[in-house]
């Protein structure tokens, strides 16, 4: 389950070896977690993180092989994407997770929150030997940014009050810090220049948030089958996304059923219904398509070269993809 490969091509061979290492570096220690591993890194993660991180390796590094600094970068940014799904699967009571079930499902809820700690814990470790102060700033604030984006969700559930501005920074910390400040730090490693750095922050930036807006919209129209994760479940749930907000401004009635959180027979449905009676999906399209123009306005900073072709795509793929 990966997207198109010519869109990873330069980094086919960089991502076989991560995902052989990443197993590895999971996978010797306790059973459990051994056998967690297998299940997370064993099935169809799109990869999307590493690859990013990997291509713009590439990219700033057109002169030299790039460094196992660089792939062990990749590997933890990886490790901890997939450590925060695990807590979230938890979180959002998900039992189908890249077209298998979810390791809370399989082992419960305990083992999960464990099991995540742990992806979470080494991620630090392994950051720690990369040995590069600012590397290990810019990711361990990732991790903060990850919790603090599922509590401000937590908070915020059935509040049709809230604005798309507060969506977006909900999931600037949820979705687009990781991919930011991954995407900085694998130009620190090639020790870009300090605006070049913060080029490559910002292209992460607007293309998370597009990506993000894409899954908030797939979760409406997208299936269990296609996805390999359920759809249909932020709005029942209570998680107002990008979609919501919009609608909301052209259908009152949504307020009604979202303030008594679908307590009637009936409402849910009514409430999808009226999502997809108004221009919402189509404008939330064009708020993601607007973030991922401004992505590839900061990458085209860079050099011209095969991997900046391929992210500069990227920038279309988030806004097709169909899972
Ligand atoms: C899922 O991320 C969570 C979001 C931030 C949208 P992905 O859709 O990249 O998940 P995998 O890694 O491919 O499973
Ligand atoms: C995914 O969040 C987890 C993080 C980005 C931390 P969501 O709940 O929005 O995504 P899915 O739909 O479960 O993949
Ligand atoms: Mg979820
Ligand atoms: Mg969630």
């Amino acid at each position: 389950m990966t997207p198109a490969t010519s869109l990873f091509s330069p980094v086919e061979a960089d991502l076989q070896i991560l995902a052989d290492n990443l197993t590895q570096l999971v996978g010797n220690g306790h059973p459990i977690l051994c056998a967690a591993a297998e299940h997370l890194f064993g099935s169809g993660g799109k990869r999307i993180r590493p690859a990013i991180v990997l291509l713009i390796s590439r990219a700033t590094m057109l002169e030299q092989e790039i460094t196992p600094r660089h792939r062990r970068l990749a590997e933890i940014t990886e490790m901890i994407h997939t450590a925060s799904l695990v807590h979230d699967d938890v979180v959002d009571e998900s039992e189908m997770r890249r077209g298998v079930p979810t390791v809370h499902s399989l082992f419960g809820n305990r083992i999960a929150i464990l099991a995540g700690d742990f992806l979470f814990a080494q991620s630090s470790w392994y950051l720690a030997n990369l040995d590069n102060l600012q590397v290990v700033k810019l990711l361990s604030e990732v991790i903060m940014d990850l919790a603090s984006g599922e509590i401000q969700q937590g908070l915020n559930r059935f509040d049709a009050s809230i604005s798309i501005e507060t969506y977006l920074n909900k999931s600037y910390y949820k979705t687009a810090s990781l991919i930011a400040n991954s995407s900085k730090a694998a130009g620190l490693l090639s020790e870009v220049s300090p605006e070049t750095a913060e080029h490559l922050y910002s292209y992460g930036r607007h293309l998370g948030l597009a990506y993000q807006i894409i899954d908030d919209i797939l979760d409406f129209t997208g299936s269990v089958e296609i996805l390999g994760k359920p759809a249909g479940s932020d709005l029942k749930s209570g998680n107002l996304t990008a979609p919501v907000l919009f609608a909301l401004e052209e259908k009152k009635y949504l307020e009604v059923l979202i303030e008594r959180e679908f307590a009637q027979e009936g409402d849910l449905e009514q409430a999808i219904s009226l999502i997809h009676d108004s221009q919402s999906i189509e404008r939330a399209k064009e708020l993601a398509a607007h973030h991922a123009k401004l992505a590839v306005e900061h990458i085209t900073h860079l050099p011209p070269s095969e991997s900046r072709a391929c992210l500069i795509k990227m920038g279309d793929y988030v806004l097709t993809r169909l899972f």
